[in-house]
């Protein structure tokens, strides 16, 4: 079970206390790290690729938070963020594969047991085609190895809206941007 909402409030307090006290990276709060220990620099896809955001992946309790801004998108777009199997971006994001699915499962909502872990919820631009994600995913892992690792792994954007019922990627159409999942 992945969790959207419920954490928020907690997850607001922990970063607060985090930005406040400018705590080293490997200080525990309430049992988990403080600071994001795995980022993604999101650029357009293509031969010339654009900066695009960038997400954070931070141990939380339950799962990984993986937040984070997109810019340049179409204004008032939604659109399909998902984590893809392969560390790489080539091929107009093609070479990153399919959504990361080491239990095998099909896809689905991301708060559903029956979905992929790399399944996380459309985003959608404001005016200036910037988007949000903050999202606790509790399938991924941000160790550097192991079947729920997402370490260099890819962050995918699309140009669509996943439904989160077509298989085996929400009918969430193109990819528009790409990421690899590095260390901070
Ligand atoms: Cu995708
Ligand atoms: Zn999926």
């Amino acid at each position: 079970m992945k969790n959207l909402i419920a954490r928020s409030a907690l997850l607001a307090s922990a970063i607060a206390l985090s930005a406040c006290q400018n705590m080293p990276s490997n200080q525990l709060v309430n049992g988990v790290a403080a600071q994001p220990v795995l980022k993604s620099k999101i650029n357009s896809v293509g031969d010339k690729p654009m900066p695009m955001g960038q997400m954070y992946l931070r141990p939380v309790e339950g799962g990984m938070q993986v937040f984070g801004k997109l810019m340049g998108l179409p204004p008032g777009k939604t659109v399909a963020v998902h984590i893809h199997e392969t560390g790489s971006c080539s091929n107009m994001g093609k070479a990153a594969g399919g959504h990361f699915n080491p239990a095998n499962k099909p896809h689905g909502h991301p708060n559903s047991q029956d979905s992929h872990a790399g399944d996380m919820p459309n985003v959608t631009a404001d005016a200036n085609g910037v988007a949000m994600l903050n999202f606790v995913n509790t399938d991924i892992t941000a160790d550097m190895s192991g079947a729920n690792s997402v370490y260099r792994r890819a962050i995918i954007v699309h140009n669509g809206v996943d439904d989160y019922v077509s298989q085996p990627s929400g009918n969430a159409g193109d990819r528009i941007a790409c990421g690899v999942i590095e260390k901070m």
